[in-house]
């Protein structure tokens, strides 16, 4: 039930206060969400050179945790959002799955041109993310086996 004008809650966060129906606006949109859904990627890439399964499976499914928390914040992207993660992203998978690293190459890439055509859908065509040339510096990428 939402919390009516009559029926709220005081959050005291130790520095102020604020009340619960308030909490909505102060949730990540896509804004904030999306720059980490970079950085999974980017992470996940990298991993997939290195034929480390593991550490590519970890970062996709914590990237698509991520996608799928700025579809439920922000639904005008549900539909395509899902799709996006069912098609593209569900490719990359298979590839990691199978540790096919030439497959993963190609889905990796036709992944990110999908990506950067929703951002030309959402009327961001300045916005083309692309993968870093090196990899992340905080991650080590070699596979343990
Ligand atoms: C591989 C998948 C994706 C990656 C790596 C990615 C990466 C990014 C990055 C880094 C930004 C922020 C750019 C900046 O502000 O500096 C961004 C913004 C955005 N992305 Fe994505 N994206 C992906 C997929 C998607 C998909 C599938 C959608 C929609 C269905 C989407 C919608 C958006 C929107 C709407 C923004 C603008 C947010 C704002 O208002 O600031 N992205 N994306």
């Amino acid at each position: 039930m939402a919390a009516g004008a009559d029926h709220d809650h005081v959050i005291d966060t130790g520095k102020g206060e604020f009340d619960l129906s308030e909490l909505g606006h102060l949730m990540p949109g896509m804004a904030e969400i999306m720059p980490l859904v970079g950085g999974r990627i980017w992470k996940c890439y990298y991993a997939g050179k290195a034929a480390n399964q593991a550490l590519a499976r970890f970062q996709l499914k914590e990237a698509v945790n991520l996608m799928e928390k700025g579809a439920f914040l922000r639904p005008k992207y549900a539909e395509n959002m899902d799709k996006f993660i069912s098609e593209e992203v569900a490719a990359v998978a298979k590839a990691i799955e199978a540790e096919d690293w030439t497959a993963f190459d190609e889905a990796f890439t036709a992944m990110v041109d999908a990506a950067n055509a929703y951002h030309d859908v959402y009327d961001k065509p300045y916005l083309r993310w692309k993968i870093p040339d090196a990899p992340p510096p905080d991650l080590d990428m070699t596979p343990r086996r």
